[in-house]
């Protein structure tokens, strides 16, 4: 099994996803924590943490931060990035393999949909329980139907921007969703300005699955999880039928 993912698009990732909110995230996850265990977890799972942006927001919190992804182009962003206390591992979650027990696992930004093989998504959740400590919780997020069928269908989008470094970018990128088999491809394009200001052209091709909210609690089910909630956005909302995201609270029964 070998992922190779998140290349091309790993220099601009965090200037396309700049409106991401982590630090009310992050109050969510800490809502949840007092919510549904009354106490901090120590040791946390940043799991596909990708450039580490929740991971560093969680240890500027004081957690012990574990980040674990697959792409290692997302890992060196997260790596310059790093205050130095968070462990960074680069690993296919699909193989995931971790020294101990952790508190939580938290997983942001739609990462499980990644998981486009039969009995994936129960493959890595059942990694996620034989790494939790007893009571565990489990906050993740996905992509709903709605999403899929409503928002990204054959939509095409692009971005342009700057890099740090006051370079240009581009990005175009191209959905296409097949109802029948529910994955969605998408085709992107970047284009990064060089210091010559020339323009030079990386394609990546990335592919995410549908999942319904009775698959998803089914396979949670099955790898010993109990479904504390599922909701809408990080304000514990009820899930509708035009939620565009499904949150995530499980808990680790050991
Ligand atoms: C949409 S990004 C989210 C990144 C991060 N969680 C965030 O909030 O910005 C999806 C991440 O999942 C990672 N990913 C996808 N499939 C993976 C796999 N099989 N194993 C490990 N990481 C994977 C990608 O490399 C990418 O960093």
């Amino acid at each position: 099994m070998s992922y190779n993912g998140y290349s091309a698009i790993a220099r601009v990732y965090d200037k396309i996803n700049e409106g991401i909110n982590y630090s009310s995230w992050a109050d969510f996850f800490e809502a949840c924590f007092e919510k549904y265990c009354g106490a901090k977890p120590e040791i946390i799972l940043d799991l596909a943490c990708g450039t580490g942006r929740m991971t560093l927001e969680m240890s500027r919190r004081g957690y012990d931060m574990i980040g674990v992804d697959g792409s290692i182009d997302m890992l060196s962003e997260a790596y310059s990035a790093n205050d130095g206390r968070v462990l960074y591992l680069c690993q296919d979650m699909r193989e995931l393999e971790l020294y101990g027990t952790v508190g939580a696992t938290l997983c942001c930004l739609d990462s499980l949909n990644y998981l486009i093989g039969d009995g994936e998504l129960e493959r890595v959740f059942s990694l996620v329980h034989n790494y939790s400590d007893p009571d565990a919780l489990f906050l993740f997020d996905m992509n709903s139907p709605y999403k899929f069928e409503e928002i990204y269908k054959d939509n095409s989008y692009i971005f342009e921007g700057e890099n740090d470094n006051g370079e240009a970018f581009f990005c175009g990128w191209q959905n296409f969703y097949d109802s029948e088999s529910r994955i969605c491809s998408f085709y992107l394009s970047v284009f990064e300005e060089n210091e010559n200001r020339e323009y030079i052209r990386e394609d990546e091709e990335q592919c995410e699955r549908c999942y319904t909210l009775k698959e998803v609690e089914s396979a949670l089910e099955k790898t010993g999880f109990e479904l504390l909630g599922a909701f809408s956005d990080i304000d514990f909302s009820e899930i509708n039928e035009t939620s565009e995201r499904f949150y995530f609270a499980a808990r680790a029964k050991k």
